[in-house]
């Protein structure tokens, strides 16, 4: 098969991690995609010492790799939603194939994303945009597909899951962790959207939309963060046998569907009350299957690249094979739009 060329925007921690992984698994990628991969073109307006990109050809305007001609699948992680957004419209718009990690980007414009995708016959995908490392996408789409899913709750948030824990466990300040999680390359570039629940909104939107099969609805969603938990909170609730959580909760109800993210207490034997540090988990119950529940980083360079490598193994099997790509984006173009609960 011919080998497929992508195009990298961004040299952040995500996409540090993703060079890297991809050509230290090199063999292993190539076989298990069929072809050959090759990073055609990094757009990045920095270098990253966590990255050596001598051997790449490296371009300081970020929009030359959407130009390039060369380029087939174009892989996103700049993050945020203005030149992101400007970005992936570009590159569909030349026909590229997308690969993202940009929850805020599907989760705010995905509807319409999808729809231009659609008609230019290419793919966005976008495993790496919910709980890191772990393959939840594919697993509501396809490892779950006979199911109708009842409900879903989970640790979606790495950064406050890691700031919960270490104020439990070390009685260390809020502020203190959040700055640790910065430095650790896990918080957003504005860690408001961590600690104030909207990062945990975005993915709680993204799964609810493939579990229910509903347009994005991303407006509809209560959020509450965990920027008013004190250290006071969290020792309370363990002398009595509980954790403190956050979590995003997605209900399908006859009423509706209830979507929101707030703390929760977890009474301290369930698993998902174990679930530490900056690791995720996604208890996912489907009437056929019944409880399933998914564990693993949900941040940082290398789990989340994992997520990211996964898509553009997923996309280049498919574009080397000469075939048209059906990675699905949503799954509710024949189902109806689902009412939310106020
Ligand atoms: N800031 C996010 C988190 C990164 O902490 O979960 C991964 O989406």
């Amino acid at each position: 098969m011919k080998p497929v060329k992508i195009g990298v925007c961004g040299l952040g921690t995500v996409a540090s991690g993703t060079i890297n992984v991809l050509t230290r698994n090199v063999s292993e990628i190539t076989a298990r995609t069929g072809c050959e991969i090759i990073i055609e073109q990094v757009g990045a307006r920095r270098d990253n010492p966590a990255c050596d990109t001598s051997a790449l050809n490296v371009s300081r305007d970020i929009f030359d790799v959407v130009r390039n001609p060369e380029v087939e699948m174009v892989v996103e992680l700049i993050g945020g939603t203005s030149v992101a957004k400007e970005l992936v419209e570009e590159a569909i718009a030349n026909g590229k194939h997308v690969v993202t990690a940009n929850k805020a980007l599907i989760a705010e414009f995905g509807n319409e994303l999808f729809a231009k995708a659609e008609a230019k016959g290419v793919t966005i995908a976008y495993e790496a945009a919910v709980a890191g490392g772990i393959p939840i996408i594919k697993a509501l789409r396809e490892g779950l597909s006979a199911n109708k899913v009842e409900w879903l709750a989970g640790i979606i948030n790495g950064t406050g899951n890691f700031i919960l824990t270490e104020m439990r466990d070390k009685g260390r300040d809020f502020a203190d962790v959040l700055k640790e999680a910065q430095e650790l390359g896990y918080a957003e570039a504005d860690p408001t959207f961590d600690v104030e629940g909207i990062d945990a909104a975005h993915k709680l939107v993204i799964l609810a939309s493939l579990a229910f099969g509903m347009p994005l609805q991303f407006d509809k969603i209560f959020t509450e963060g965990i920027s008013n938990i004190a250290p006071e909170d969290v020792s309370y609730a363990e002398e009595l046998g509980y954790r403190i959580k956050h979590l995003g909760i997605a209900r399908n109800t006859e009423q509706g569907v209830e979507l929101r993210v707030h703390p929760t207490m977890i009474p301290e034997k369930r698993l998902i009350a174990n679930v530490d540090g900056v690791m995720n988990a996604v208890l996912v119950k489907g009437d056929a299957v019944g409880p399933t529940l998914y564990y693993g980083a949900g941040a940082g360079s290398e789990p989340t690249a994992s997520a990211v490598v996964a898509d553009i193994v997923d996309v280049a099997r498919q574009v080397g094979a000469g075939q048209q790509v059906k990675v699905p984006h949503m799954a509710f173009n024949t189902l109806q739009d689902l009412p939310i609960l106020g």
